[in-house]
This record gives C-alpha cells, structure tokens and sequence, in this order.
C-alpha cells in the first residue's frame, strides 16, 4: 500500500517505518517533490495534524497520514502543548526548547508531563484521527543522546530511563507516537486484509 507520511523529520520517520513493517510503502513529502512549508495554524493538535493530511491529498492527490505532538506539563496549565516546537521562540532549536522548559520548571515540585500525539488519516476518501498518550515527569536535567526534541528531560512513567537514553524498538512500544502508531497500523491493516479479501 503507497502511503505518504506528511513529514520530514528523519527522526519521526525512523520511528514510525520501524513500526509500520513491509507491508506499506511509505513515502516523505521530499520524495513527493512537497518542499514548501504547511503552516502549522490550528490551535488544537487534531487541527494541525488535518491541515498536514488535507494539504498532500489536495495538492498530490496521494493518500496520507500525518502527526502532530505536543508536551503537556502540567504545572504549566497544560503548556507548551500545541506550541512545543515553537516554545523558546519561533526558530527555536530543540535546546532552547529544553533549556526554556528547565527554566519554567525550576523549583516546581510537580513535574508531571505528558506526550500526546494525534495522527491525521485520509485514506479512499475517509478522515480518521488516532490517538496517543505517554504519561511521565520533566527532569532537572537532560541525559542521554538519542531521539530529538525533549527527549532528554522526558522520564516516561515506570522508567528510570529518559527517551533519550532509550532504544528506538523501546520508545516506540511506549511512547506517545509509538501508541497512536500502532493504532494506524491495526487499522491500515485490516484495510489490507478487507482489500485482499474482495
Ligand atoms: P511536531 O509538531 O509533531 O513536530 O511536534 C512538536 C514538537 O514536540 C517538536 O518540535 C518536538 O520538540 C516535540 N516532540 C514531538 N515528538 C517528540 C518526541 O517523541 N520526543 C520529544 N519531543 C517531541
């Protein structure tokens, strides 16, 4: 099955083929000659994940899915959330991120933290959403070298481990994405199976 994954993250995409296996043949908005950037409007994760998954099937024509995650903290009244790429600024690097998020949550007790991811299906002519949620606690500091973003101050729950200092095949069972990945997948594959069958 030919399916694009609105992304460029080579991080992003690293995860979700490890966990999407042989059966689809997944293409990136580069390799679909989509170089131009979709802006990221909504104020909800669902309405920046459709706006991704609505721009390639109208202007490619290809079927797609596309993701969109924020860091939840919950001292923060739910913050950075939708905004997590863009907290420390609007070209913020992954370490002004980090370092911004240290700031605000020095002296917090409460350090409570969750990812969630929301994934944008449009697949023969359907829109579905799945959904992924990591629960876990903002660190005082960062460890370890692997994955991106806030990766190295993000302690899922009943882990002594940071993402960062995780394997890929680790934090894709647990993690935020993994989760709504593996729903994609239950789902896109029993459309295979339906489609085989007819
Ligand atoms: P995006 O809009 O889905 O790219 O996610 C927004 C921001 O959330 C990214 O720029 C990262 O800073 C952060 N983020 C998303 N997924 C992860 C993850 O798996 N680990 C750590 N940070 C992440």
């Amino acid at each position: 099955m030919k399916l694009v994954f609105a992304t460029n993250n080579k991080h992003k995409l690293e995860e979700v083929k490890n966990l999407l296996g042989d059966s689809f043949n997944l293409m990136t908005l580069n390799e679909i000659g989509c170089h131009e950037d979709i802006e990221e409007t909504a104020t909800t994760l669902e309405g920046n994940a459709k706006i991704k998954s609505d721009h390639v099937k109208l202007h490619y024509g290809y079927d797609c899915f596309a993701d969109d995650t924020g860091l939840e903290v919950e001292a923060l009244n739910g913050e950075p959330g939708v905004y997590s790429a863009r907290y420390a600024g609007e070209n913020a690097t992954f370490d002004d991120n980090v370092q911004k998020m240290l700031k605000a949550m020095s002296g917090f007790k409460n350090r409570k933290a969750r990812f969630r991811t929301v994934i944008s299906l449009i697949l023969n002519g359907e829109q579905l959403f799945f959904e992924g949620i990591c629960d876990g606690h903002i660190e005082a500091s960062c460890s370890g070298e692997k994955g991106f973003g806030y990766d190295p101050i993000f302690k899922p729950l009943g882990f002594d481990k940071t993402f960062a200092e995780m394997d890929i095949e680790t934090k894709g069972r647990i993690s935020h994405r993994g989760l709504a990945v593996q729903k994609l997948v239950a789902y896109l594959t029993k459309q295979v199976q339906t489609s085989r069958l007819k």
